[in-house]
């Protein structure tokens, strides 16, 4: 079947006096003195075409399946409306049903359900106001985003998802293996498992993050991006975190940790004022429905400088804050979802930048500082969310790195080409990695993780 109709988003904005024919999802149907009202939805946008029948047009026959969640064409003359809201609607001619949904088994009635309700129901939460608005702002965002790197000359990579690496040497990975697991191979008989048998010939992983693949693309075309689905086995059942999410890294060789803050807040701004552009009905609406301060908020974090913030000083905020923390803090001690908040809602009331984070606490790749207890490490932390962006300058000497791997309690060998990197042709080089869905919250309001990816895979669950 060729798609012969057009856009609801593009009838919405036609000149009246024409032959139309829509296509969509019945959102409901309202039958009034001898008229028909069907409003149709297509996803193409967020309002839905108000379609007008003539109970004299058609049949009872005809209407009684157009309800909630049927998929209807219906062919009439685009004319003004008379209804406030809209300023076309179509006046239905002909009515087919191409897929019925009985109203006694569809589970997606007129009435409001809440989020945890339509998350059971993954398959028909894409048809309503809220997971429309969230999967539109979600595809502009995307798109925003390799926007934002071509016009700067990255090149984007395609950093591979199956690995045998640790990118973060956090050990919180998703072994991938073929072996049977009722029946092990093992080295000798009830010793360690035989990983040669194994399809890749050694344990293999689903990756944690692309960077170090990122890091052998900047040193040799300067600036790069990779844009995929990331993989973190923790346990945490936090409205903050995904056991798959996607991320976002930029890798620039021939460049510090400022340039690294100053790309970082660039972005975020740009990324911003696109979706501003381009999801005003959707950002409108979830202003309306979830975050009245929404469209405020944005228009000031898009406009302001981004407060930058040691993490020593931050931490010398938070001691001298006065609050009850639930996690204390001291020197040493990593900044909890409270902490971040308090700095960004209370103290500046705008995303921060902190710095230099005690190595002890970050990754074995950051680039060591002078004072032997800091490391160039930056979290980009946000009103309402935390920490949304997490990045350094990544340690280009070859000794130092070594080093760190070793404190790390990591194995060097199975950096050995990593190391390779710093061995020829090393040069100072830096870049970050942005949570994609954290993003989408950030942009939308909506306040749980779950919400805003269009299958969400956390600990117990996934569905679909
Ligand atoms: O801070 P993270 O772990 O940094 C890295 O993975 C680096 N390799 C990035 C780099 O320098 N290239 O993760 C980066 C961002 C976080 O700031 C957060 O926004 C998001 O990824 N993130 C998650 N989002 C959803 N669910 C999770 N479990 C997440 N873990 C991290
Ligand atoms: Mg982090």
């Amino acid at each position: 079947m060729i798609r012969n109709g057009q856009y609801i988003k593009d009838l919405l904005v036609s000149e009246p006096g024409h032959t139309a024919v829509a296509q969509g999802w019945v959102k409901t149907r309202r039958d009034s003195k001898g008229v028909h009202f069907v409003q149709l939805n297509d996803g193409s946008c967020f309002a839905d075409l108000q379609v007008v029948i003539d109970a004299g047009v058609v049949t009872a026959e005809a209407i009684a399946p157009v309800t909630t969640g049927a998929c209807v064409r219906i062919t009439g003359t685009l004319v003004e409306s008379l209804g406030k809201g809209q300023a076309v609607e179509l006046r239905g001619e002909t009515v087919e049903v191409l897929g019925d949904a009985p109203p006694e088994t569809y589970p997606l009635q007129k009435k409001r359900h809440n989020l945890e309700t339509l998350r059971e129901f993954g398959h028909f939460r894409t048809r309503s106001n809220t997971f429309g608005a969230v999967f539109r702002v979600r595809n502009q965002l995307a798109y925003a985003i390799h926007k934002f790197y071509q016009e700067r000359g990255f090149l984007y990579v395609h950093s591979p998802i199956l690995t045998t690496s640790d990118a973060e040497g956090a050990g919180a990975m998703f072994q991938v293996t073929t072996l049977d697991l009722m029946n092990l191979p093992r080295q000798q008989p009830g010793g360690a498992i035989d990983h040669t048998q194994d399809f890749f010939g050694r344990p293999a992983y689903l990756t944690v993050s692309g960077q170090l693949e990122a890091e052998i693309f900047a040193l040799a075309f300067t600036n790069v991006y990779t844009f995929g689905p990331t993989f973190r086995a923790e346990n945490s059942n936090t409205p903050r975190h995904l056991a798959e999410f996607w991320m976002i890294e930029p890798e620039m060789a021939f460049c510090d940790l400022e340039g690294n803050q100053t790309l970082a807040e660039e972005f975020l701004k740009y990324l911003i004022t696109h979706v501003m552009d381009n999801c005003k009905a959707d950002l409108e609406f979830f202003a309306q429905r979830y975050e009245p301060n929404l469209l405020a908020m944005l228009e000031n974090v898009a406009s302001s400088e981004f407060a930058r913030v040691p993490y020593t000083e931050a931490v010398r905020i938070l001691e001298e804050s006065g609050r009850q923390w639930e996690f204390p803090v001291h020197w040493g001690s990593d900044l909890q979802s409270e902490h971040e908040r308090y700095l960004t809602e209370e103290t500046f009331k705008r995303p921060v930048i902190v710095t230099d984070y005690p190595k002890e606490i970050k990754a074995f790749y950051m680039r060591a500082n002078e004072d032997g207890r800091t490391v160039r490490a930056m979290d980009v932390l946000a009103p309402g969310i935390g920490e949304i962006i997490g990045g350094s300058q990544r340690e280009e000497r070859l000794n130092v790195l070594i080093d760190r791997i070793r404190e790390a309690g990591l194995d060097e060998k199975h950096y050995w080409w990593y190391l390779d990197l710093r061995r020829y042709g090393s040069v100072p080089h830096a870049g970050f990695g942005l949570g994609f869905e954290r993003m989408v919250m950030y942009l939308t309001g909506m306040k749980n993780i779950r919400d805003v990816i269009p299958f969400p895979r956390t600990p117990g669950h996934a569905e679909f």
